[in-house]
């Protein structure tokens, strides 16, 4: 088994949480792929009323692709379940999120929702958050600035680039990401960050989850967060 099928795995499995009548906040990624995918059968098959509020273009046009009624965080009255994946998690299931440049958006969704869930193949677990790149989203006007004081702060910073160009985020912002190694307090850090003008979000998802599927060979592992 390769980590896709551990992906799909949990995908189908997420599909279960989801009730007649939910609006459902819809992550973003290569996992999220199949549980909207899993979604979409669903609503065919059983006629379901559901409304999804995607946190990417990626993943609204999917939706939409697969009959899934798509609908603006502003347009809906309350998020009654978000499922999405995440890059790292670390045990006390702190998350690192936004390898996909959506975090903003999952962020935004993912405090306005009544419950979250993870869905994660079993490498994004560890012990210590770190290894996987920190991705701050940050305004253009500065970032050199920025930049250059995450440098002097140890923080390892490397602007997300596509060849010479920057990578642009759904707000049109730059993303620095962070090669942390390990990260002591995501707390500490994450008030660091949000304290430093010119920074709109990064990607530590704190005290979020509710629950979280991980993907095994032998199956789906429900956690309890
Ligand atoms: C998008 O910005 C990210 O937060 C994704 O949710 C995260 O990168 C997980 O993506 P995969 O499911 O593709 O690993």
């Amino acid at each position: 088994m390769n980590q896709d099928d551990l992906k799909k795995i949990v995908g189908i499995e997420a599909v279960k949480y989801i009730q007649d009548g939910m609006t459902v906040g819809l992550g973003t990624g290569s996992t999220v792929k199949y549980l909207v995918e899993a979604l979409g059968q669903r609503i065919k098959d059983e006629h379901l009323t559901i409304i999804g509020v995607p946190t990417s273009n990626r993943t609204a046009r999917r939706a939409e692709q697969l009959g899934i009624t798509v609908k603006d965080i502003d347009e809906v009255d309350h998020i009654d379940l978000t499922i999405d994946g995440a890059d790292q998690i670390d045990e006390h299931y702190q998350g690192i999120k936004g390898g996909g440049i959506a975090h903003l958006r999952e962020k935004i969704v993912a405090i306005n929702s009544r419950k979250n869930i993870w869905i994660v193949d079993e490498s994004k677990l560890t012990k210590q958050l770190g290894s996987f790149p920190l991705p701050v989203e940050v305004i253009p006007y500065g970032s050199q600035q920025l930049f250059k004081k995450f440098k002097k702060r140890g923080y390892n910073p490397k602007f997300r680039m596509d060849g010479n160009r920057f990578i642009l985020t759904h707000s049109k912002n730059y993303i620095i990401d962070l090669g942390l190694g390990k990260m002591g307090d995501p707390h500490k850090l994450a008030k660091n960050l949000k304290d430093m003008t010119g920074v709109v979000e990064h990607g530590l998802f704190l005290d979020l989850v509710n629950t979280i599927i991980v993907g095994h060979e032998d199956g789906p592992e429900i956690i309890q967060a």
